[in-house]
């Protein structure tokens, strides 16, 4: 799509689920920790599933970071509408296989915030994670105007996401690439759990 040296910026391919998937996990470990449990291969599984279904199914495409054919960073992108029957069905597969049958209904309990349901003129960004050693390179900066790209040319009018509240590296890229906070989830739950009190809605308009 654009190439920056020594980084590439590109569509993901299905053979880049695996290595998107450790990414993700290792971004938001302090998310995926408490609902997935201690056992970081599994949460790597069950995010490599995730992504896939939301490949298939969710309407989402995936633009990656690629730097000496090592991916080190990526983002989800909405841009169609999702099955959600195949989404749920499927994710409760995999939830129940990896962690049992009450683990499985903790974690889709917290994995249910933010709530949200996109407006037909939105393109939702998702799980946008750099690499530790990548961070403050410009990278998330590019990766988020990339996801806009996509959204613009499908035909969306904005772009949407959410943040949580103590995400401060993340709200201030955010902030600083135009986009405006429309409202904020607050939970009880995810902040027990979580540590995670509000849900900011960040919107730009395209
Ligand atoms: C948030 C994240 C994607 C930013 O990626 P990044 O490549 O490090 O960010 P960039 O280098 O493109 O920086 C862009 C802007 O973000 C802000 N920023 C980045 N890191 C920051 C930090 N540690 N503290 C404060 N602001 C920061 C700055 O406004 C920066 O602009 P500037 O360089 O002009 O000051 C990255 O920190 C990350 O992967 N975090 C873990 C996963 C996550 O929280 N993702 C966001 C989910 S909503």
């Amino acid at each position: 799509m654009t190439a920056v040296e020594p980084f590439t910026i590109r569509l993901a391919n299905s053979g880049d689920d695996p290595e998107i998937a450790a990414l993700v996990v290792e971004g938001f470990l302090e998310k995926f920790r408490p609902v997935f449990g201690g056992r970081g291969d599994n949460s790597v599984r069950i995010m490599e599933k995730w992504i896939q279904l939301e490949h298939v199914s969710g309407g989402v495409q995936s633009l990656v970071v690629e730097s000496a054919n090592e991916i080190v960073a990526s983002v989800g992108v909405r841009t169609a509408e999702s099955r959600e029957d195949v989404m749920a069905r499927g994710l409760w597969r995999t939830l129940t296989r990896n962690l049992g049958l009450p683990r499985a209904f903790w974690a889709t309990t917290l994995l249910s915030y933010p709530r949200y349901s996109a407006p037909r003129d939105e393109a939702y960004v998702e799980r946008l994670v750099v690499t530790p050693e990548f961070q403050s390179a410009g990278l998330g900066r590019r990766l988020l105007s990339a996801a806009e790209i996509l959204g613009r040319d499908a035909g969306k009018k904005a772009v949407g996401l959410h943040v949580s509240g103590v995400n401060v590296p993340a709200l201030q890229l955010y902030e600083s690439a135009g986009y405006n906070e429309i409202s904020r989830q607050r939970s009880l739950m995810t902040s027990y759990f979580l540590n995670i009190k509000d849900w900011i809605y960040l919107r730009k308009t395209l």
